[in-house]
């Protein structure tokens, strides 16, 4: 089988785009990424050059460039992860985001609904979105896959409108399409601009760590290797034309995350506790900051037996002795190394 996967020089689409090309050595893995600001292919340096792994720098928004692929390979399915994603860049570039997250889309969608005319049947465009296109919810209840949407950042209404053209195909053109909404993923390979990311590079090095308004905002956290063992389950056996819902159980508000973040690199870095703490800055709310995301998984486990398999204390404790460990990791993508990795090792060899 040939897969297309978008967005696998990324944070999530890393770890996906590792766990397919592992764990199935018959299937042969396309990795198209644009390699933005967030694309980082010394993430993937550990399978780049298996022989089922193909990477392809472009853009999905290039409608010719993405005829040119699907004609070329002629892949038999996609996984859809490329896009603009951090809410405060959607804030102050909103254009960017429909571009990548809503055109983007739609011109997959229209190649592989021409491309797959005569056995449409036969294929899959499974699309990666996120809870967010829910809207906000108050102290009590969850998001189930019945939530009706309710974007409030730019990001999120890019991705729900994103979701509802995948909807359109499915419905209208009968494209065989899946869709999963995750919450808050954490892990290796983030980029240091999302809280946790951010929030271990400043920690490490002694800098203030931002916290938005007072601190009082709930995510539902999830370590990313058991959002791209999600993936590969629904994938394989998620039915067509569903929506999966994927969350961790885990709700943490962004004060009590960064104190215990604050506690571990403490006992880690040998710091005396409270040390870090002292850290934590106080900073002007985000505009029109979601309160609370919370995420009802129980149909992905009870249809399809998914679990998360690390508790949030184990998953956080191993981010953080990775980014401890890879300090080079953190250096390259603040200096901005890192955007010379492609031409070193692609172009130039
Ligand atoms: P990311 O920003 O780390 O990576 C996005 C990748 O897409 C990058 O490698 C980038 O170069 C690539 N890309 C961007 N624009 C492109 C374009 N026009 N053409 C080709 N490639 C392009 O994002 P992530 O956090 O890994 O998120 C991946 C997907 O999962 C996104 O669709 C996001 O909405 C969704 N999601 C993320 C989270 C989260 O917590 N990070 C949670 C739920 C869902
Ligand atoms: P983020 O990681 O940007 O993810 P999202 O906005 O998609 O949930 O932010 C997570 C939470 O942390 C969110 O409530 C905003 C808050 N936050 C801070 O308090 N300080 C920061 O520096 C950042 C980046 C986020």
């Amino acid at each position: 089988m040939k897969i297309l996967i978008t967005g696998g020089a990324g944070f999530i689409g890393s770890h996906v785009v590792r766990l397919f090309v592992n764990k199935y050595p018959n299937y042969q893995i396309f990795n198209l990424d644009k390699l933005t600001y967030a694309g980082n292919l010394a993430n993937l340096t550990d399978i780049e050059d298996k022989d089922n792994y193909t990477f392809l720098k472009g853009d999905i928004v290039d409608a010719a460039y993405v005829d040119g692929i699907f004609n070329e390979h002629q892949f038999d399915a996609v996984v859809h992860l490329a896009a603009e994603s951090h809410v405060d860049r959607s804030i102050t570039d909103p254009l960017a985001f429909v571009y990548t997250n809503v055109i983007g889309t739609v011109n997959l969608l229209n190649t592989a609904r021409k491309q797959w005319a005569d056995n449409l049947q036969d294929h899959v465009f499974y699309h990666i979105s996120t809870d967010e296109v829910y809207g906000s919810l108050g102290k009590e209840g969850l998001f189930t896959e019945e939530t009706a949407y309710d974007p409030r950042s730019p990001y999120s209404a890019s991705k729900a409108s994103s979701d509802h053209f995948v909807r359109a195909y499915y419905h209208t053109y009968g494209l065989p399409v899946k869709i999963s909404n995750c919450s808050n993923n954490y892990g290796p390979n983030h980029f240091p601009e999302k809280l946790i990311p951010l929030a271990i590079n400043n920690i490490r090095n002694e800098k203030p760590v931002p916290v938005y308004g007072k601190g009082e905002n709930v995510r539902d956290w999830l370590y990313v290797i058991d959002h791209a063992r999600a993936i590969d389950v629904i994938f394989h056996e998620g039915k067509v034309g569903e929506t999966y819902n994927i969350g961790g159980v885990n709700e943490w508000k962004n004060l009590d995350l960064i104190e215990l973040l604050c506690d571990q690199m403490d006992e880690k870095l040998g710091r005396e506790q409270g040390h870090s703490r002292k850290l934590i800055t106080f900073v002007k709310d985000r505009a029109g900051h979601d309160l609370r995301y919370a995420i009802d998984s129980s149909k992905l486990m009870n249809e399809l037996g998914w679990k998360p398999s690390v508790t949030f204390e184990e998953g956080l404790s191993k981010t953080v002795d990775w980014y401890l460990q890879h300090p080079e990791w953190l250096e390259n993508v603040t200096s901005g190394n890192y955007q010379s990795y492609y031409d070193q090792q692609y172009v130039s060899r």
